[in-house]
This record gives structure tokens, C-alpha cells and sequence, in this order.
């Protein structure tokens, strides 16, 4: 399983990113969400499989004023799924946490959908179960990284 993953720029549309959005309705669907999509001010990290295909995509925030990131949304397209891409694109993202001295990754996840397993397996902490303005309850999940910044700056 090989795979490409680079940042796409959210607020450029091309035929690349409305791709991204179709497969996060498609995981709307399966999740049942109802707000409307966008990718506005988020980061957007995709995968591409050794043919150019896309694979998935991990959305998130980075926090101005905290060493944190917050993410939003992963979606593996169903027929590239229980394959390793998911926690590949993860695991880019963990590498690109380390580059930038990120210290924890936080999400949400709605009670019960097979997604938990996922954050679990990849190490990710249950902290809290919180009930959104829904009345959905979601599953609050953490990771923390070992690494901080010295005082020069450097890792
Ligand atoms: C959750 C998701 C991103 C996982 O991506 P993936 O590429 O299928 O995950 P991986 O192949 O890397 O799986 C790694 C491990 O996570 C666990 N896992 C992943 N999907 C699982 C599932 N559906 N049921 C149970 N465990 C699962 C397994 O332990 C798996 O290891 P294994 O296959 O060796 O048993 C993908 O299923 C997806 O896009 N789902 C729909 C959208 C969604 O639910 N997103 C999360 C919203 S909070």
C-alpha cells in the first residue's frame, strides 16, 4: 500500500477539491450530519493512492494561540477503507505535528460509529463524552506527543 499525501489549499475551488467534497458527503451520509460542508480556514490533507487516485482526506484546524490541533473531520472513500490509508494519513499528520510542535490533537466522534475503534487503535485517549447542540453524544477523544520546543526554538 503506497500513498502520496500533500496539503491542498481549501479555499481554491478545483475539480480536486470538489472530488474531497464529495466523498465527505459520502461520510455524512454514514454519520448523519446535517451541516452544511466547508472546507473554509481549515487545513486539508489528502491521499492519493500510487496511481493518482484519490483515497481520503483529514481535515483540521491548527489553533492560533495553542500548540494544538483540532481535528474536524478523516474520510477514507469506502472502497480504499480497512486497508492501512487511514492511519497512514494519520500518522502524516502526527509526523507534521512533530514539524511543527504541535502537542496534542483533540476531535469529536459521534457515540457508537466504528471510527472510535479507529482513534483508539491509533492511540488516542476517551476524555469525555460531551452532548452537542443536537442532542447528538459524541465521544471526546485526545492525543498527546511527548515533544516540545526548546528555548531556541528548535525540537
Ligand atoms: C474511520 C476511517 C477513517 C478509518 O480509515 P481506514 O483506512 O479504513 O482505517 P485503517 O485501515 O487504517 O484501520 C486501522 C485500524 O482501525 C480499526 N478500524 C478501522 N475501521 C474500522 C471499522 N469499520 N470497524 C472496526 N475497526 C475499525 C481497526 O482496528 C483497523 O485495523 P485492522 O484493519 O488491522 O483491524 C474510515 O473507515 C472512514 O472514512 N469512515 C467513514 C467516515 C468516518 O467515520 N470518519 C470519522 C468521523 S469521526
Amino acid at each position: 500500500m503506497e500513498m502520496k499525501a500533500y496539503h491542498l489549499d481549501p479555499d481554491i475551488v478545483t475539480p480536486k477539491l470538489q472530488e474531497v467534497g464529495r466523498i465527505a458527503d459520502e461520510s455524512d451520509k454514514i454519520l448523519g450530519n446535517t451541516a452544511l460542508y466547508t472546507f473554509r480556514d481549515s487545513r486539508l490533507l489528502v491521499g492519493e493512492d500510487s496511481s493518482g487516485h484519490l483515497v481520503g482526506f483529514v481535515q483540521y484546524y491548527m489553533l492560533k494561540k495553542k500548540p494544538k490541533i483540532t481535528l474536524h473531520k478523516i474520510c477514507i472513500k469506502s472502497i480504499y477503507r480497512r486497508l492501512g490509508y487511514g492511519s497512514r494519513l494519520m500518522y502524516l499528520l502526527f509526523r507534521h505535528c512533530r514539524e511543527c510542535a504541535i502537542q496534542s490533537i483533540e476531535l469529536k466522534c459521534p457515540v457508537g460509529v466504528e471510527a472510535n475503534i479507529f482513534y483508539e487503535k491509533l492511540g488516542f485517549r476517551l476524555i469525555d463524552v460531551v452532548t452537542v447542540k443536537t442532542g447528538r453524544k459524541m465521544n471526546k477523544w485526545i492525543k498527546t506527543f511527548p515533544w516540545s520546543l526548546n528555548d531556541n526554538g528548535t525540537l
